[in-house]
């Protein structure tokens, strides 16, 4: 199973250290989480922090926001990371207002990774229009908007169902994800999972991410 390091839980006063720090406790990628104070009710950073983050690794953007299409075409011009490297989230709750699968389509015809977001609350079946579209699903395990919140166990039931409908689709898990939850994870088919507040608060960091991938 991969891990990716939410870099919401870093410590912005000393973000290149503390990256740093993680970059080298076994992490497999990073995921950054972009939300714009109305689809969730936090706001966080944007392209000056995703520049900075150490690209060596594949960089996942979750995307929280009302509205996607316009963010990712800002990000798309103006990203300075290696654009092949990165994957880009949305969330199925976008749609209808947003059209996801024109936006898929722009994602994937730019030559990226693509997945989307389910939150807790959300009926699995919202998925079934995309999922032959995308590499993966993010079922969310906490509501979108803030780290250090309890691992909703209940949206483990949704990974039969996507299985089911496509069996090669990568799942994974984001959100209250640490040494105690991971055990409910390590029985079912996940391919990866994020984690904030448990990896960064850690001061083992490499004994945490392998408590994770154990
Ligand atoms: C929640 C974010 C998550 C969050 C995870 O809205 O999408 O990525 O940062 O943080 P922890 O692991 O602390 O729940
Ligand atoms: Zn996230």
């Amino acid at each position: 199973m991969l891990v990716g390091a939410s870099v919401l839980s870093a410590d912005f006063s000393n973000l290149k250290n503390d990256l740093d720090s993680m970059l080298h406790s076994g992490i497999d990628f990073w995921h950054l989480d972009i939300m714009d104070g109305y689809f969730v009710p936090n706001f966080t950073f944007g392209l000056d922090i995703i520049n900075h983050v150490p690209s060596i690794l594949p960089l996942q953007i979750h995307f929280m926001v009302q509205d996607p299409t316009i963010i990712y075409k800002l990000f798309r011009e103006n990203l300075t990371i290696k654009l092949a490297k990165c994957e880009f989230i949305f969330h199925v709750e976008n749609a209808p207002s947003v059209n996801l699968i024109e936006l898929i389509n722009l994602v994937k015809s730019d030559g990226h990774k693509v997945g989307l977001a389910i939150n807790p609350s959300s009926m699995v079946n919202l998925l079934d229009e995309y999922i032959h579209m995308v590499d993966s699903i993010l079922i969310m395990s906490v509501n979108p908007g803030f780290s250090g919140q309890k691992f909703i166990s209940g949206v483990l039931s949704k990974i039969d169902y996507i299985k089911s409908i496509r069996n090669d689709i990568k799942i994974g898990l984001d959100g209250g994800v640490n040494n105690q939850t991971v055990g409910l994870v390590n029985s079912k088919n996940v391919d990866f999972i994020v984690s904030g507040s448990y990896l960064f608060s850690s001061n083992k960091r490499l004994e945490a991410v392998s408590s994770l991938k154990s």
